[in-house]
């Protein structure tokens, strides 16, 4: 029945990213921990997710919030023990439900024992297991930019050598060229699949192959250091460090893999998940959230690009198709609100945030939700420069200072393109601290969280929460919309995305308005004349011509 397509159990689930030290603190301190995502496993069950992927919960010195790790088989102190990680494991697997973990191996912190050891000195074992070079002229080695600001470089006095860092500069680059590096890679790997875990979502993947010379780039505008990503995103090579990844490790597993893979385009999406090639599983490209700021960053009140977004969601719908498969996303930890950005988080929040979840869920892959965004979370406020937490927010407001903008300007940019935005606090009640703790936490909550927490929308048939309930309970009982072709349709239309999903003589039409007009649709063009949507996100009472602000409907024909 499915052709071409195999069937896969990570093909038909539905993930849910958790950053686990904002989604629920067990004992008080303020911060989420491994045990409070145990508690609230019985939500997730009871909004239909199959797989949850957790954001680093390793040993941390937390420059990164995690991301930097110093101890890979050790859990970060504030959010419990190896013991609560085991139980919430087993909480997860007695509930059907799979786990994936985050794998972090670009980098390490610099209080990995590995890096302690390589910096001791030239001679060291591990010497090779960073990338170290000489100074240049008395300067840093080469040009380029880190990702979060300033020198992709630092300066080691014990070492008396410079370390790259396409980051911050507590997570030096470990150095993949080393194969004693990647076997203990794999080692590490290996160790947490044995212990039953279900997959990885492999972050920064995309950075691990650095261009072997490490040389200058050009420099035409006199740049003190310049962005670098030519150098070491999707680099040539980098796919013979996954072949053996998958060879040594994914692939003698039954796992869900999905890289982080900034760089790829859809013309390149094959080479990554062409089941032929059995690499990884899926990977989150970038280029709808790349296509987003490119034009908001600085003209913020330019609306979505909706042919922009048809373009790029319909090439890898198409080129993917009965080849690989897709990882469907609008939001995660690094990206701001997507109510907040796509749609209208003032006058049609519930609308536009609907809209947007049936714009996305339905398309052929796995679609993942980032906590809170069920609920149609939105963007925080920042009062001063000093509320941002995020190491890249607070490099970004150091550079952007040094080129001359004013206080007031880096706040407003921060303010909508901040990860921090997407940081704050899970809602789930509307009691002090949202119900996520007891006490302050790490980071203030969304003043919005009365009227927006599970509580409350649990409560309320129509709201974002059930909404993005029904979609995941329609996907998972619907074949053809896990399995389906995927066609757009209307393709000219400048606010509406309507697109099918055909599985045998089954088909399914998704209709959006993704703008806060009313939009006129063509019921005959699309055959869903005297047809009744199976689900919408507006009254039934509309008129079948006409898509009011936001509307979403949702027809099998
Ligand atoms: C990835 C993560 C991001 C982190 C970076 C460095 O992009 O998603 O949160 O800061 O890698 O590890
Ligand atoms: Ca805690």
């Amino acid at each position: 029945m499915h052709d071409v397509k195999t069937a896969r159990w990570w093909k038909e689930a539905v993930a849910y990213q958790i950053y686990p030290r904002s989604f629920m603190d067990s004992n008080g301190d303020g911060i989420g921990d491994l045990n409070g995502i145990t508690q609230r496993l019985d939500y997730l069950q009871w909004l239909g997710i199959n797989v949850i992927w957790i954001c680093p919960m390793y040993r941390s010195p937390n420059d990164d919030n995690g991301y930097d790790i110093s101890d890979y088989q050790d859990i970060m102190a504030e959010f419990g023990t190896m013991a609560d990680f085991d139980r919430l494991l087993e909480a997860v697997h007695a509930r059907g439900m799979r786990l994936i973990l985050d794998l972090v191996v670009n980098h390490t912190s610099d209080e990995h024992p590995w890096f302690i050891e390589s910096r001791t000195s030239a001679a060291s074992e591990k010497r090779d297991w960073y990338i170290w070079r000489d100074g240049k002229n008395g300067a840093e080695p080469n040009n380029w930019e880190s990702i979060f600001n300033g020198s992709a470089w630092k300066y080691d006095p014990q070492r008396a050598q410079y370390f790259l860092h396409l980051f911050s500069a507590r997570q030096p680059d470990l150095n993949w060229e080393n194969p004693q590096v990647r076997g203990a890679i794999y080692d590490m790997m290996r160790w947490w699949l044995d212990k039953g875990i279900d997959g990885f979502r492999i972050d920064a993947i995309c950075h691990m192959k650095k261009e072997p010379g490490l040389t200058d780039l050009p420099n035409p505008n006199g740049q003190r250091y310049v962005p670098s990503f030519e150098r070491h995103l999707n680099y040539p090579g980098l796919l013979d460090y996954v072949d053996e990844m998958c060879e040594q490790v994914l692939n003698r597993y039954d796992i869900m893999t999905v890289g982080e893979m900034n760089g790829a385009s859809a013309e390149q999406g094959e080479e990554w998940v062409g089941e032929q090639r059995q690499r990884l599983n899926m990977i989150f490209q970038f280029e709808h959230v790349l296509l987003w700021e490119s034009a908001h960053r600085l003209t913020p009140d330019r609306g979505l690009d909706v042919p922009g977004l048809k373009r790029i969601f319909t090439r890898w719908q198409t080129l993917l198709e009965g080849k690989g498969w897709n990882a469907l996303y609008v939001e995660n930890h690094d990206i701001p609100r997507v109510v907040s950005s796509w749609g209208d988080d003032r006058q049609f929040a519930r609308e536009s945030a609907t809209a947007i979840a049936a714009l996305y869920f339905l398309m052929q892959g796995t679609p993942f939700i980032y906590q809170g965004q069920e609920l149609g979370m939105s963007n925080t406020q920042f009062a001063s420069l000093d509320d941002f937490n995020d190491i890249a927010a607070r490099n970004r407001a150091v550079a952007l200072r040094q080129q001359g903008w004013s206080e007031e300007r880096i706040l407003a940019f921060l303010s909508r393109s901040g990860r921090d935005n997407s940081r704050t606090p899970m809602q789930w009640d509307d009691g002090k601290y949202a119900g996520f703790s007891d006490s302050t936490p790490w980071l203030p909550v969304n003043a919005n969280y009365r009227e927006i927490n599970v509580a409350r929308q649990q409560q309320q048939p129509d709201s974002v929460l059930n909404f993005y309930r029904t979609l995941i309970a329609l996907r998972s009982r619907t074949p053809a919309l896990i399995y389906g072709r995927y066609q757009l349709l209307l393709d000219e239309h400048p606010f509406i995305y309507a697109y099918s999903r055909t599985l045998a003589e089954e088909q399914w039409v998704v209709v959006c308005n993704l703008s806060g007009e009313p939009q006129i649709v063509d019921a005959r063009e699309l055959d869903l004349v005297d047809r009744q949507p199976v689900l919408g996100n507006c009254s039934p009472d509309g008129e079948p011509q006409l898509l009011r602000p936001y509307e979403a409907r949702i027809y099998s024909r």
